[in-house]
């Protein structure tokens, strides 16, 4: 059957599944979705709400419960006042990512990107048929966009800008410094920011993790994303917000109330929990995090593997051999160690260079996977 011509933009040139490298039973360290279950009491909060043949009817307009608990939880996390119009719930982040281009982009405008990138963020303006415009995120600028770098022509078509802190796949954070000069940039130059948040509660070492809306002026300029999936462990269930800009905000919601019903009404309950009394459960999902990073990095070090610490997110973003592109060196680490990343390529010509190992695995299975790559030979110098 033939498609439309926009669902190129998910056509990936000829990328094999790195699994088909590997003998059955690898160790897979490819998709982040997280394998920390969520706080029990947010389970029985679904739980309970989907005994009640009530929570099966439309949900379009969210319950106000939890738009004001997403409220609450910004005052208290940020010490950011949003106003209920100021929030719209997602059915995850993602829901948004794919969508906002085609509330903002005509055909041909531009959407900044950072490269690397998280798929989505080039798919969806593609999908939108606007015109993608990549910021390359170096490791010597601390993989942070260059917006002095940006010509005035794609100032100039730019309407949106996207980036995300904590960063998914380099794991790196930002300072306060770049989200001042980010929104002067915006203001400037009259681009609407999308700050996906999805790591917000994943930055590891005592540090705080950010909202991009707690700065000066933020809201004037763009949006935040935040998600339950990783803070929560509440990937499957589809929960996401949406906040900052008021007639952004506005716009999106009048798109979603003709592509869904809303988010399923026990969903919402155990959104509520989660923001309520879930959070006690952040800092130990944290700390898991962390000790696996930790583990990892010492681990594949003394298999001959040297990976810098990622200071949050699930992630991290490690160099391969010299002399080797991704796909090749995850290719022959599958093969010869059974053990899967995914090649930097895929998240983008900068990602070249790397592979993203997710931290989805316990320690054990860190020190075995450590063991075969000690054993394949890889690193043997
Ligand atoms: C950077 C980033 N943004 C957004 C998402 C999507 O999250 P959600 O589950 O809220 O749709 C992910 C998921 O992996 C992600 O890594």
């Amino acid at each position: 059957m033939k498609t439309a011509e926009r669902m190129d933009c998910f056509k990936r040139p000829a990328f094999a599944d790195v699994k088909a490298y590997a003998a059955p039973g690898a160790i897979d360290f490819t998709l982040g979705s997280p394998d920390i279950a969520p706080e029990p009491s947010i389970m029985k909060a679904i739980q309970e709400a989907a005994g009640i043949p009530g929570n099966y009817r439309y949900a379009v307009k969210g319950l106000p419960a939890l738009v004001e608990a997403v409220r609450v939880w910004y005052e208290k996390r940020y010490d950011t006042f949003l106003d209920p119009e100021e929030i719209c719930l997602l059915q995850g982040s993602q829901e948004a990512l794919v969508n906002l281009p085609l509330v903002f982009c005509n055909p041909g405008d531009g959407v900044l990107i950072p490269n690397p990138y998280y798929p989505v963020y080039e798919q969806a303006p593609q999908l939108a048929q606007a015109r993608v415009l990549y910021m390359p995120l170096l490791a010597e600028n601390q993989y942070l966009p260059d917006l002095d770098a940006i010509s005035p022509e794609d100032r100039k078509n730019a309407r949106l800008l996207l980036v995300s802190y904590p960063n998914n796949p380099t794991g790196a954070t930002a300072p306060d410094w770049f989200y001042e000069k980010l929104i002067r940039f915006a203001r400037e130059n009259d681009i609407l920011v999308i700050h996906d948040n999805a790591y917000s509660e994943l930055v590891y070492d005592g540090k705080p993790g950010k909202s991009f809306l707690s700065f000066p002026g933020a809201r004037e300029v763009g949006v935040e994303l935040n998600s339950f999936s990783k803070t929560y462990g509440m990937a499957g269930a589809r929960l996401g917000v949406m906040a900052g800009n008021r007639e952004a905000v506005q716009a999106y919601r009048e798109l979603k109330s003709n592509l869904d019903y809303g988010i399923f009404l026990p969903v919402q309950y155990g959104g509520i929990e989660a923001l309520e009394h879930g959070g006690a459960a952040i800092p130990e999902t944290r700390k898991e995090y962390e000790r696996r990073r930790n583990c990892l990095i010492a681990e594949f070090a003394k298999a001959g593997w040297v990976i810098p610490p990622c200071k949050a997110t699930m992630f991290l973003w490690a160099p391969v051999p010299s002399g080797m592109d991704s796909e090749t060196f995850a290719r022959l680490l599958a093969e010869k160690a059974g053990v899967l990343v995914t090649p930097g390529i895929r998240f983008g010509s900068q990602g070249e260079g790397f592979v993203r190992i997710a931290m989805v695995q316990d320690e054990d299975m860190i020190r075995k996977a450590a063991e075969q790559i000690r054993a394949s030979g890889l690193f043997r110098r």
